[in-house]
């Protein structure tokens, strides 16, 4: 993958996205969006490091506004496979503004072979989760999390890669030194659960 839409890309970090895409191939290209003030501050101070990177301001919820944005035309093509990243974002936003819709709009304006990653809440583990839940929810005021079968859901019409929408640490483990496999691997605790992570790839 050469290009890479990151929604709700949040506080650059180590390793950001283009970060690693352009290690691999320096003409790599990112589109980070996101709304939040502070993160837009620290994303064009920190994010836009090179012509290959730019950070939309637009909501989520909004996918056409993104895809149409100037700085998204000029580093998108979209004749061309994208991957497309909902990182922690989808559970930010409530049934009745319709997630799978988001999606389904980015499956129909991408090209086979697009991917799709998602990571997202998980609901309905356990009491201690629903009370994490509950704060998170009070806090935002808004949201939801979802189960793994809803979160798969939400890539209707996606090609689902192994091993699915699992616990994050458990996707892919032996591509790290995961301690959650092999002989004497050790149970995940309840928040190494709490946040499931998938990939599918539009056929
Ligand atoms: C939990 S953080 C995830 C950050 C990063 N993607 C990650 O996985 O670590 C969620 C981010 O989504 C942004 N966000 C929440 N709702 C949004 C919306 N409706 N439109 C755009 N960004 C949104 C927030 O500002 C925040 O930066």
């Amino acid at each position: 993958m050469r290009q890479f839409i990151d929604l709700g890309s949040g506080l650059p970090t180590a390793d950001n996205v283009h970060q690693v895409a352009q290690q691999h191939d320096p003409a790599s290209r990112v589109v980070y969006v996101d709304t939040d003030p502070q993160v837009l501050v620290h994303g064009r101070a920190l994010l836009e490091e090179n012509e290959g990177t730019r950070i939309v301001p637009v909501d989520v919820r909004e996918p056409e506004r993104i895809r149409t944005h100037p700085d998204t035309r000029k580093l998108i093509e979209f004749d061309r496979p994208v991957a497309v990243i909902f990182s922690a974002i989808l559970h930010h936003v409530n049934d009745d503004e319709d997630p799978a819709a988001i999606v389904r709009y980015w499956r129909d304006h991408v090209p086979s072979g697009s991917y799709f990653f998602i990571s997202h809440f998980r609901s309905g583990n356990n009491p201690e989760t629903a009370e994490a839940e509950k704060v998170l929810q009070e806090t935002f005021g808004r949201g939801r999390w979802r189960s793994d079968e809803e979160i798969a859901a939400l890539l209707d019409g996606l090609e689902l890669l192994d091993p699915g929408i699992v616990p994050a640490p458990l996707w892919r483990p032996d591509a790290v030194d995961s301690p959650f496999t092999g002989d004497g691997g050790r149970e995940l605790t309840v928040w190494e659960r709490l946040i499931a992570a998938g990939l599918a790839r539009k056929p």
